[in-house]
């Protein structure tokens, strides 16, 4: 099976921040690219904040910390991710960005490095077919947030080698996390079935079935779940749910994948969740409160 030394991250935002981290920590000399200056700055500091906390709450020695650091690098080269023995790529849910930069680095990259993809909702065949080593690209799907959440989603394409399937499935383990082996579908397991429940209770507040607060209120109480729906969607992000729901549509043409209207409408109004702020849900100030969207 291939050793993993070096992993290259594309992408320093919610999910490529928290993968980033979990592989520094878990020994990996670690490179995290970013477009630009300001969201690669953005995204490092929220990993040191992170891991500072930990250092608060007596979880992490402060040493430590500075050893993960230390194994943790930025930069908004793609060159800098050449000698990489593994490449997960975390950049917004556009097959046609994703593609781009597989093709550039699959000139970079030797020829035995693994392409993985945290795709939610594209195929991992699809960025696969993009470049000369299909065998060698597998699907690592983490959720948020990265360094809490303990399952990883392994897939292995139509054409992924074995061994490069065993090596992923092992370096999903090796950062404490419970990986699956998932046929490459559309969603994998989670988003396919949490995806329809999100859109439905969209759905059931549109339709006055009860207010967002209490559908929220009702899914955790009534099922145990750590988060409502909607405290979920703002937590996922609405833009992205939405990206992730237009994908499985067009994949599955049923109706269940399709963004409701009212997320079309906040996402047009710029209410991406707790990124901007506002979502279903103003966090502006000390609590949550929910928004009045009218309906
Ligand atoms: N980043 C890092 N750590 C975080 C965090 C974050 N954003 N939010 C909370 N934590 C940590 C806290 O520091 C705390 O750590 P310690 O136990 O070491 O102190 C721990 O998580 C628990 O946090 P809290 O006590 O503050 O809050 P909680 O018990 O309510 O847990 C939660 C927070 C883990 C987010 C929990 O609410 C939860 O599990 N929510 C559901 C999350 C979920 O469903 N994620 C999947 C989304 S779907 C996805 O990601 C895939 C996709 O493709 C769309």
């Amino acid at each position: 099976m291939a050793e993993i030394r070096k992993v290259g991250v594309l992408g320093c935002g919610l999910m490529g921040s928290g993968i980033a981290q979990v592989s520094a920590q878990a020994g990996y000399d670690t490179v995290v690219r970013e477009v630009d200056e300001a969201p690669l700055q953005k995204g490092l500091g929220s990993i040191e904040k992170r891991l500072a906390r930990s250092v608060d709450k007596g979880k992490l020695d402060a040493g430590k910390k500075d050893e993960i650091l230390g194994r943790l690098s930025g930069t908004t080269s793609l060159e800098d991710l050449a000698d990489c023995d593994l490449v997960i790529e975390a950049v917004v849910e556009d097959l046609a960005i994703k593609n781009d930069m597989w093709r550039e680095l699959d000139g970079l990259c030797g020829p035995d490095t693994i392409f993985a993809s945290n795709t939610s909702s594209l195929t991992i065949a699809d960025m696969a077919a993009a470049t000369d080593r299909p065998g060698r690209m597998v699907g690592l799907h983490f959720f948020n947030p990265v360094p809490v959440m303990k399952l990883v989603e392994v897939v292995k394409t139509i054409a992924t080698d074995a061994e490069v399937f065993d090596t992923a499935f092992d370096f999903a383990r090796s950062l404490g996390k419970e990986p699956i082996t998932c046929k490459d579908n559309s969603g994998f397991v989670v988003n396919l079935l949490l995806v329809p429940y999100m859109m439905d209770a969209i759905r059931a507040a549109e339709q006055g079935v009860a207010s967002v607060e209490d559908i929220d209120k009702g899914m955790m109480l009534g099922t145990g779940y750590p988060m409502g729906p909607f405290t979920l969607l703002d937590f996922v992000g609405l833009d992205t749910t939405d990206k992730i729901g237009d994908i499985m549509f067009e994949e599955y043409k049923e109706k269940r994948y399709a963004s409701p209207p009212l997320l079309k409408r906040m996402v047009s109004m710029g209410y991406y969740g707790r990124k901007s702020g506002m979502g279903f849900y103003d966090y502006s100030g000390d609590k949550p409160r929910v928004v009045d969207l009218g309906i």
